[in-house]
C-alpha cells in the first residue's frame, strides 16, 4: 500500500474520460490518494489526446512547468497517457525527459506497475545524484506503448487481451465524492480503435484495431452501473455501430471470454449481414441492454459511422422506450470530391439518404420525442475550393443538426493526409469557413429550439448552470450555508455552437469533449434563499435545458437535491446556448 498522492488531467473525448475513470479507480483502489490540485501530487497524470494540435499544445505547455516544478521536488513522477504518449513514442521522453512514465491508450492495465517502478527508479535517481547528472534532468522511463503491433493480426479473435480487464475490473463509482448521492449517468465501452482510417486521423493509429467487447461483459458492467443508481448510459466505440459480437468465434483465456476484432465487409448494408443466432450485432446489443436492465432510463451511444447503420438498429430504438432519439453522425464534408480524398467512404446523396431513413423511423414530435442529430465537419481541408465548402454549408442546411462541432483541419503526424496533401487552404481561410459554419450552426440550432417551445420533455437534471456556479463562486458563503458537492457536470458553455474554443480536441468518441479534471466538481450550497438557483439538465434528444427553481420548494425540497433525476418540463423560449423550461 502507498499513501502517494495522484493528479490526474483528461484532455480529449469521453473515451480519454472513461479511461481516466477506470485509471483512478484501479490506482485508488492500489491505495493512492486522488487530488484535484496537481500542485499537491506526488505522481501527475495527463491523459492526452492527438486528434488536433490545439489539444497537444496544451500538454506541451503543462510538461514545460513541470520541468521547472520538477527541480524543486525531484522525487515528483510525471507521467504522459493515451494517444499523444502513442503516438510520440519515446521522442516524447527526448523531448520532455520531465516524463517518467509514457503510457499508450492500449495499455493502460499496466499503468499501476508504471507507476510504481517509477517511483523507485525516481528513489534510485536521486541516491545516484551527482553534481553533474541532477536526478531532476533524467526520465525514469517506465514505458508501455502498443506500438505498430497493434494491427498486427487479421485473425477475427485476439490474443488475450489484458487491457479488458481494465474494463472488467471497474469498481462501481470509483470517484464520486459524494457517497450519499450516486451519479446517475455513466459511460460504457463497446468498442475500442478504429478500422476506417479517415486519411486526417490519427485514432486507427493511437487506438488500434476495433475490437468489440463480449455483450455479457457489457450488459453485466450495465446491471452493476444501473444498481449503483446510474440511469443514464452512454455507450461508447469510435464506430459504435460497427459493434458486432461473433460468439461462434469466441476465445476465453483463463475462463474469461474475449474481446473480438471486427470482421471487414464491404458496408452499405440495412441490415447486419452478419446477423443470426451466434452474433451479437448492436441492433442486438441495444435490445439486449434495455430489455436486461429496465432501471436504466436513457441509452445513448456515440459516436456512429454514417456508413453501415441498419434499419436493425432503427427498428430496435424505434421500439425501445428509454433508447434516445439522438444520433451522432459525423459528415466531415459535403462534397464528395473532399469525402474521397478523406477516405470516408459515402457521397452526400447515401449520406442524406441515411438521414431521410433516420428521421423516418425515429422523428416523432407528435409524441415528445424529435429526433436530434449532431454532427462534425472539418473545414479547410486540403484543395477544399469555395465549391466545396458552399456544398458543406448546403449539407448543413438540409441536415439540420441541433449542434454541430466545426474543426479547422490540422495535419496529424502519422495520418495519410499530411503525406499525401499539402495543407493548401490558408489559415484565414481557414477560419472565415469555420465562422460562417458556425453563425449557421447556430441559427438552425435557435431554430430547431423555437420549435420545441410549448412541448413537454423528460430532463435528467445534470446541475448546476453554468452561469449559477460562476455566480456562486463571486459569492462568498452566507452565514448557515452548508456546502456540499454534487456529482454532476455543469453544462459546457456554447454546446451549440462548440468549436475549437469550445472542444479542446475529441477524437471519433463523440461530442462532449471537453478538456476535464475528473476529480473536480463543482462546489454547490444548499442554501436556505428565495433566490432561484438555475439548473442545467438534457432531454433524451440531447437539447439542453435551464430551469430556474426556487432554491427551497413549499415542502422544503432544495433544488439542489434534484440533481440525477429526470423530471418533466414545458419548454418556454429557446436561446443559442439551449432551451428555457418551467418544471411541470
Ligand atoms: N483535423 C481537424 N479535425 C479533425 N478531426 C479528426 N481529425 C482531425 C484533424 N486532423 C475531427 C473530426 C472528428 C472529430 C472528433 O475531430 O471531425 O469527427
Ligand atoms: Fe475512425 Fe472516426 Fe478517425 Fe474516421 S474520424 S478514422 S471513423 S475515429
Amino acid at each position: 500500500m502507498t499513501s502517494r498522492s495522484v493528479y490526474l488531467e483528461t484532455f480529449g473525448c469521453q473515451m480519454n474520460e472513461l479511461d481516466s475513470e477506470l485509471v483512478l479507480g484501479q490506482l485508488r483502489q492500489l491505495g493512492y490518494r486522488l487530488t484535484g490540485e496537481a500542485a499537491d501530487a506526488d505522481i501527475v497524470l495527463y491523459n492526452t489526446c492527438s486528434v488536433r494540435e490545439h489539444a497537444e499544445q496544451k500538454v506541451w505547455s503543462r510538461l514545460g512547468e513541470l520541468a521547472i516544478r520538477k527541480k524543486e521536488q525531484p522525487g515528483l513522477v510525471v507521467g504522459v497517457l493515451g494517444c499523444l504518449a502513442e503516438r510520440d513514442g519515446t521522442a516524447l521522453v527526448k523531448r520532455m525527459p520531465v516524463v517518467d512514465v509514457l503510457c499508450g491508450p492500449g495499455e493502460l492495465d499496466k499503468l499501476p506497475s508504471l507507476i510504481d517502478n517509477a517511483v523507485r527508479t525516481r528513489t534510485a535517481l536521486l541516491a545516484d545524484e551527482t553534481p553533474y547528472q541532477r536526478a531532476s534532468d533524467r526520465s525514469a522511463s517506465q514505458i508501455a506503448l502498443q506500438g505498430s503491433a497493434s494491427r498486427r493480426s487479421a485473425v477475427l479473435a485476439a490474443a488475450e487481451d489484458s487491457l479488458e480487464m481494465l474494463d472488467l475490473s471497474r469498481s462501481v463509482s470509483p470517484i464520486d465524492p459524494d457517497p450519499d448521492r450516486p451519479r446517475s449517468s455513466a459511460y460504457v465501452r463497446i468498442t475500442r480503435g478504429c478500422n476506417k482510417f479517415c486519411t486526417y486521423c490519427v485514432v486507427p493509429f493511437t487506438r488500434g484495431a476495433e475490437i468489440h467487447r463480449p455483450p455479457d461483459h457489457i450488459v453485466d458492467e450495465c446491471k452493476r452501473l444501473a444498481d449503483a443508481g446510474v440511469i443514464e448510459i452512454t455507450l461508447l466505440g469510435q464506430t459504435v455501430n460497427h459493434y458486432r459480437f461473433e460468439h461462434g468465434s469466441a476465445v476465453a483465456v483463463n475462463g474469461v471470454i474475449q474481446p473480438q476484432k471486427g470482421r471487414s465487409y464491404a458496408g452499405g448494408h440495412r441490415r447486419d449481414p452478419f446477423a443470426g443466432e451466434q452474433t451479437t450485432t448492436f441492433a442486438d446489443l441495444l435490445a439486449r441492454i434495455h430489455e436486461e436492465v429496465p432501471s436504466i432510463q436513457r441509452l445513448r451511444f456515440v459516436t456512429s459511422y454514417p456508413r453501415d447503420f441498419g434499419d436493425d438498429v432503427l427498428e430496435v430504438i424505434r421500439q425501445s422506450p428509454r433508447i434516445c432519439r439522438y444520433l451522432h453522425v459525423p459528415a466531415q464534408s459535403g462534397s464528395d470530391r473532399i469525402l474521397q480524398m478523406m477516405n470516408r467512404g459515402y457521397t452526400v446523396a447515401e449520406y442524406l439518404e441515411f438521414l431521410d431513413r433516420a428521421r423516418q423511423f425515429l422523428d416523432q414530435p407528435e409524441i415528445g420525442r424529435p429526433l436530434m442529430l449532431s454532427g462534425d465537419f472539418i473545414v479547410g481541408f486540403p484543395t477544399e475550393t469555395d465549391e466545396d465548402f458552399e456544398a458543406t454549408i448546403a449539407l448543413m442546411r438540409r441536415a439540420r443538426y441541433k449542434n454541430s462541432f466545426i474543426f479547422k483541419y490540422s495535419p496529424r503526424p502519422g495520418t495519410t493526409a499530411i503525406n499525401k496533401y499539402k495543407d493548401d487552404v490558408p489559415e484565414a481561410v481557414k477560419r472565415e469557413r469555420n465562422t460562417r459554419m458556425l453563425a449557421l450552426q447556430n441559427e438552425i440550432g435557435e431554430e430547431i429550439g423555437r420549435e420545441q417551445i410549448g412541448r413537454e420533455f423528460s430532463v435528467l437534471i445534470e446541475g448546476l448552470s453554468r452561469r449559477e456556479t460562476k455566480k456562486r463562486a463571486r459569492q462568498a458563503p452566507a452565514p448557515g450555508t452548508v456546502s456540499l458537492t454534487v456529482s454532476a457536470r455543469t453544462a459546457p458553455a456554447g454546446e451549440a455552437a462548440a468549436d475549437d474554443s469550445a472542444c479542446d480536441s475529441g477524437c471519433g468518441s463523440g461530442p462532449k469533449c471537453s478538456s476535464a479534471v475528473v476529480e473536480s466538481r463543482p462546489e454547490v450550497a444548499t442554501e436556505v434563499s428565495s433566490e432561484p438557483v438555475q439548473l442545467t439538465g438534457r432531454t433524451d434528444g440531447d437539447q439542453i435545458v435551464f430551469l430556474n427553481i426556487p432554491a427551497r420548494s413549499e415542502s422544503g425540497r432544495t433544488a439542489v437535491s434534484m440533481v440525477g433525476e429526470i423530471v418533466r418540463v414545458r419548454i418556454e423560449s429557446a436561446q443559442a446556448l439551449g432551451l428555457s423550461a418551467v418544471l411541470l
